[in-house]
């Protein structure tokens, strides 16, 4: 069976476009890159459900074990799926096109959600869509809810997008054109924090509870080396090794410093952090005349880096996109927006798709 229509005319798109103003264009999500099996309904870019079922099996190891992933995502796929399409109040059958997650993230994560999208699709007999991840989170700010009113960024803008994987700054033309202008050459920002945070022996994620003991701290207590890279491009290794030597250094004179220091240990790597990003986000926003900036990914949700952002906002009277703590972190309902745009432009996959690990906008 194949669906791939193309090229479409643009006589054709339009006439499309203006086909699906007037009809309910029902899309499946499907997200399943790397610990959290999720699916979301959406119709008109107006969200019906989103279910995600997180995997805690992961905690005790101190970082996801793909092989373990894989697994639960198998147990999680079919009643999490189930649960989305009743919670949205839709028959199955009203369902025009599936989403699912292509890429990046874990492969044998993807291959579960990319097969079992393939299996409903062919079953249901509707269209398949694949999404690029980090395509979702910047589309995630698109996604209308109920009885909500949630202003939408406007094009062309700049996104921060932060992740565990994730360091980037993309140029967002328009829904199905993003062009990726400044990325980590090393560590991504949320992952050189988790390292961080298992340093000093915090649990995992280390993001959240760094968050947390930074409000408590003194974020000039330590000063961390600061990378120096060209463009809009970032680095974090170097500051996650001299972290871990400025800890070995001041263990070795007291064994309790870290115990004693937590709280200004980890304002002072997550103000490093947010000053990074902010550095080059900034230059970004200025050399390119841009006023419409968006922050997205797991990361999004630090509190430092949100006020460091509006901070900027206010001071260069920038229109702030700021996600709710919901869409910040891997979910379904931005993989069922970005399919939608995608659906729009009749932007269909062939079944024979495999999915995809590594970083990239070029699929
Ligand atoms: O986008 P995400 O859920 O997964 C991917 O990497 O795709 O991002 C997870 C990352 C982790 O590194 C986690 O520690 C970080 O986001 N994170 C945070 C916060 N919440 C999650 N980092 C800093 N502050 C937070 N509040």
């Amino acid at each position: 069976m194949r669906f791939v229509q193309e090229p479409f005319s643009d006589e054709n798109l339009a006439f499309f476009r203006e086909m699906d103003k007037t009809k309910k264009t029902v899309i499946l999500g499907i997200e399943s890159s790397c610990d959290d099996t999720s699916a979301a309904v959406i119709c008109n870019g107006l969200l019906l459900s989103n279910v995600t079922a997180t995997q805690y099996v992961h905690e005790k190891y101190g970082g996801v074990v793909p092989e373990m992933a894989s697994r639960a995502h198998e147990q999680n796929i079919i009643p999490v799926v189930h649960e989305a399409i009743v919670a949205s109040g839709i028959d199955k059958k009203a369902i025009d096109a599936i989403a699912f997650t292509r890429g990046p993230g874990l492969m044998g994560s993807l291959l579960v959600g990319t097969s079992f999208a393939k299996g409903l699709s062919l079953s249901l007999g509707v269209p398949l869509i694949d999404v690029n991840h980090l395509q979702g989170h910047i589309l995630a700010h698109f996604i209308d809810e109920p009885d909500t009113d949630t202003p939408h960024p406007r094009f062309p803008f700049l996104c921060l997008l932060v992740s565990g994987g994730n360091s980037q700054i993309v140029l967002v033309k328009a829904y199905n054109d993003m062009e990726i202008i400044g990325q980590t050459i090393d560590d991504a920002a949320g992952e050189a924090i988790d390292k961080c945070a298992k340093v000093m022996g915090l649990g995992y994620p280390g993001g959240p509870i760094i968050d947390k003991l930074a409000r408590q701290g003194d974020p000039e207590a330590f000063v961390f080396s600061k990378p120096n890279i060209a463009g809009y491009n970032y680095s974090f290794s170097g500051l996650k090794t001299s972290f871990l030597y400025t800890l070995r250094d001041l263990t070795k004179e007291n064994p309790c410093f870290i115990e004693e220091h937590k709280a200004d240990l980890a304002a002072s790597i997550e103000y490093s952090v947010v000053s990074i990003l902010m550095k080059k986000l900034k230059k970004a926003a200025k050399d390119l005349g841009i006023k419409e900036i968006a922050i997205a990914g797991g990361v999004s949700a630090n509190n430092g880096l949100r006020a460091a952002c509006r901070e900027a906002a206010a001071k260069y009277h920038w229109n702030l996109y700021i996600p709710k703590f919901s869409y910040t972190t891997d979910n379904a309902a931005m993989i069922a927006m970005a399919g939608y745009y995608k659906y729009l432009d009749r932007a269909f996959c062939d079944i024979s798709l495999p999915p995809y690990s590594k970083v990239t906008f070029d699929r």
